[in-house]
């Protein structure tokens, strides 16, 4: 029940501090450490390679977690959009282990990569939300999102719930494996649980950015570097998705290389400045984007922040600043939406779940 908020996904927006306590409370064990089932941890640690196979937001997650498992666990992993990979392998590696990312766990394109990579003999790990669903039935292990049923179209709740479950998965398998681990998790999330919480109570702020940036334009962009870039792709998704403002998310870089053809007077650029080694390079790449006339909403971290930057959010470890930045990018689309009059939770031409392939 959405109870007094006008929209489910409004609710599942500010549930997400709760969900993040949620996940740290779940995956304790008695003696208040981090854990995941031995089972997950030895078909983790036995494989030379992961391949995270999803679609839409939960492909978004799986870029972040590739980020995990790379830096903490030291795991290579290939990351791909499940409608794609079914049909077009990749030369795989010896002892292959599939993640599926899936909130609903019944996206259709998803699972026919799970049947085929079943067939051919591989072991297969679904993080999901909804227990018993497709993907969790016929995959070998489960690893649940705990973010309560997530209603809306757009997925909020869920994709900050894949990322910090995929960070506990890594940072399990990386102690498992005798990696060292130079940070306390819990800890941190704990202050990302915080942070969350402080974005979610800005909300006059963020509906004044998107009333400010949003409300009449036809285009916009999102920029950033490293995981900044990642979540990006996903602000850029949210906007299209609900608000129908044709956006899109790329590398701070990579701009230039064509697509700053498209901007004009006026263009709204959101550029996320989270990440300390690459900040000079994206705070050059809005110098680019301004000197042709973009409008600069830029959203940095505390820390690295500048005179003149539109919005900061508070300090986070550097690898969780995903489940933090997102969240005035949710909101943006949410209140952007909202003013052009847009149906929120039910946005044309789209399902909460995609069956199909
Ligand atoms: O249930 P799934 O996570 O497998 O769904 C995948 C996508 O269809 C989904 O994330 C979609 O992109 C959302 N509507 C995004 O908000």
């Amino acid at each position: 029940e959405k109870g007094t908020y006008p929209h489910y996904m409004l609710k599942e927006i500010d549930e997400q501090p709760a969900v993040m306590r949620k996940i740290i409370q779940a995956y304790q064990n008695e003696a208040g450490e981090l854990s995941i089932d031995a089972d997950i941890l030895e078909a983790i640690n036995a494989s030379d390679r992961l391949y995270i196979i999803a679609a839409g937001t939960s492909y978004h997650a799986g870029l972040v977690g590739k980020e995990y498992f790379e830096k903490i666990t030291k795991k290579p992993v290939e990351v791909h959009i499940s409608s794609e990979f079914g049909y077009n392998m990749p030369i795989l590696s010896e002892k292959p282990l599939f993640v599926f990312i899936s909130q609903s766990g019944e996206t259709a394109d998803s699972r026919q990569v799970l049947v085929k990579i079943k067939e051919m003999g591989h072991k297969a790990l679904t993080v999901t939300n909804v227990q018993g669903s497709t993907l969790s039935r016929e995959a070998d292990f489960t690893l649940l999102l705990h973010a309560g049923p997530e209603i809306a179209v757009a997925s909020t709740k869920a994709y900050v719930a894949q990322i910090a479950v995929l960070a506990v998965a890594a940072t399990v398998a990386a102690k498992h494996a005798g990696h060292d681990v130079e940070f306390d998790l819990i800890k941190e999330l704990g202050i990302v649980a915080n942070a969350v919480q402080a974005m979610v109570d800005s909300k006059e702020a963020i509906e004044a950015i998107a009333k400010d940036f949003l409300a009449t334009t036809r285009n916009a962009f999102f920029i950033g570097r490293n995981v900044d870039f990642f979540v990006s792709l996903e602000g850029a998704l949210k906007l299209k998705e609900i608000s129908y403002i044709q956006a899109e998310g790329f590398a701070g870089g990579e701009l230039k290389h064509g697509t700053i053809a498209l901007i004009e007077d006026g263009t709204p650029v959101f550029a996320l400045v989270t990440q300390k080694p690459v900040a000079l390079n994206i705070r050059g790449n809005v110098k680019e984007v301004v000197a042709r006339g973009a409008k600069p909403c830029i959203i940095s971290m505390e820390g690295m922040e500048e005179d003149g930057d539109t919005l900061v959010i508070p300090n986070v470890h550097s690898l969780l600043t995903p489940l933090v930045s997102v969240i005035p990018l949710q909101l943006i689309s949410y209140y952007a939406a909202l003013h052009r009059d847009c149906d929120v939770d039910k946005p044309r031409n789209l399902a909460k779940s995609v069956t199909v392939e």
